[in-house]
Formats: C-alpha cells, sequence, structure tokens
C-alpha cells in the first residue's frame, strides 16, 4: 500500500531522563537511524532537555518537539513556558490534550483550545491527542467523545498543520495496546469528522497517528492501517534501541 502522508513516529518521553541521560540517548539512537528518510521522527523530551536535545540533534534528520505549552506569549504566568521560548529552542511540534495532562492536570477542551490557537499562530504544529477511556468505550461512545474532543478544541483554530493522535485512554503504559482495527475504526473516523469541520482534501493530507502501548513488535500492524500514518509512543522511546526498531518499522532488529 502506499501512503500519500508521511509516516510521523513521535517520541514522548514525559517526566523521564536528566541531560546525561538524553545525552546517552542521542549517542546510542542517532547511529541507529542513519539514512531512514522515508519516517519523520520527532522527540519531545521534558522542557529541561531541550536545550540539550536542540544542540544534540541539531545535524540530524530528528525534529524536535514540546510535551507542554502555555497560551500567552509572555507575561506574568509563574512556571509557564511559550511558544517563542519553545521555537527559540527549535521545536516544531508540541503535544496539546494528553489525556495524563486532562485526567492527572485537569486540563479541559477550553484549555487545550487556547493552547491550540496559540500554537497556530505561532506557525507550529500541535500534536492534539484524543481518545476515551474504558468506561466509555464500554458504553459505545468512543466516537462520540473523540468527536466533543476535535469539536471543542479546535473550535476557531485555523490549522493549517496539524497532527491528531488518537490515544485511547486505557492503551497508554497499561501494555494494551488497541487492536489495530479499532485504531484503524477510529483513526478513520477523525479523518471523516475533520474533512467536516474543516474541508476534505486537508483532512486527507492530515496525520493521524496511532498511541498506546505501541512497541516494536505491533508498530509495523498499526501503520499498515490506511489512516493511521505513524505513532505516539511513551515507553517504548525511553530505550535508544526499542525506538529505533520503532523508527524502522521493525519487529525483528
Ligand atoms: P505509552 O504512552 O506508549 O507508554 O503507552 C503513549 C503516550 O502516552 O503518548
Amino acid at each position: 500500500m502506499v501512503k500519500i502522508r508521511k509516516t510521523l513516529i513521535a517520541a514522548n518521553w514525559k517526566m523521564h531522563k536528566t541531560v546525561g541521560e538524553a545525552a546517552n540517548f542521542v549517542k546510542d539512537f542517532l547511529p541507529q537511524v542513519v539514512g531512514v528518510a522515508e519516517v519523520d521522527m520527532v522527540i519531545c523530551p521534558p522542557f529541561t532537555c531541550l536545550p540539550y536535545l536542540s544542540a544534540g540533534l541539531k545535524d540530524s534528520c530528528v525534529q524536535l518537539g514540546a510535551q507542554n505549552v502555555f497560551w500567552a506569549r509572555q507575561g506574568a504566568y509563574t512556571g509557564e513556558i511559550s511558544t517563542a521560548m519553545l521555537q527559540d529552542l527549535g521545536c516544531s511540534y508540541i503535544i496539546v490534550g494528553h489525556s495524563e495532562r486532562r485526567h492527572i492536570i485537569g486540563e479541559n477542551d477550553l484549555i487545550i483550545n487556547r493552547k491550540l490557537k496559540a500554537i497556530s499562530e505561532a506557525g507550529m504544529v500541535p500534536i492534539l491527542c484524543v481518545g476515551e477511556t474504558l468506561p466509555e468505550r464500554e458504553q459505545n461512545q468512543a466516537r462520540e467523545v473523540v468527536r466533543l474532543q476535535l469539536e471543542q478544541g479546535l473550535k476557531g483554530v485555523a490549522a493549517p498543520e496539524l497532527v491528531v493522535a488518537y490515544e485511547p485512554v486505557w492503551a497508554i503504559g497499561t501494555g494494551i495496546n488497541a487492536n489495530p482495527a479499532d485504531a484503524q475504526e477510529m483513526t478513520g473516523f477523525i479523518r471523516e469528522y475533520l474533512a467536516i469541520l474543516y474541508d476534505k482534501t486537508w483532512a486527507e493530507g492530515i496525520r493521524i497517528l496511532y498511541g498506546g502501548s505501541v512497541k516494536p513488535e505491533n508498530i509495523a500492524q498499526f501503520v499498515a492501517q490506511p489512516d493511521v500514518d505513524g505513532a505516539l509512543v511513551g515507553g517504548a522511546s525511553l530505550d535508544a534501541h526499542d525506538f529505533a526498531r520503532i523508527v524502522r518499522l521493525n519487529s525483528n532488529a
């Protein structure tokens, strides 16, 4: 199957790795992905590793992303980080609406919408995470939950470049990945709904990722789905060898 959209594999390190650990990762990882041109790679480390990675990944084909951002460009917002600060460090992507921020920190769709507007105004690329909880799936509400997250999150957002990550909450960090056919069903639905919200041709070009217990052993089954254009990888992105195998879509190495 030939896909029109280039595969994107993004690492979400979450609250892991000191600068020294990030340096070791880069040293191990980069030689393993030399010559990988058919996949776009992004690493989203904690803020504290961004300056180091900005320099360490400079001449590589790996792009840099952030795990969070605040919506104002500057001001009295103790503890927050702006799009301008992230751009200054060479970040192109920003994860927004991750389920850990929704469920642990309490971020709602209004906050997510403000962040998406700020990212779009800055010309950066949001990776908007959406996904249902297990009770919501069991009650057949997965589509409606995801539809509402998209509708409310993207309200009034001009998103020339957008990445959506479908991450069922019950699959994140649990070792229980979604069935690839279910991931296709949901990513296909997301693309159809984006076509309604925006435009069909634009929606055809948008990359939609799957996230939730992606491993070297299952990545190929996900990207084989017509509407799954890559993955957002948490736990398995912390190990340079495993992440390189995922980027190579290779379960055997
Ligand atoms: P996981 O996390 O790969 O550890 O399940 C995915 C994510 O939270 O983006």
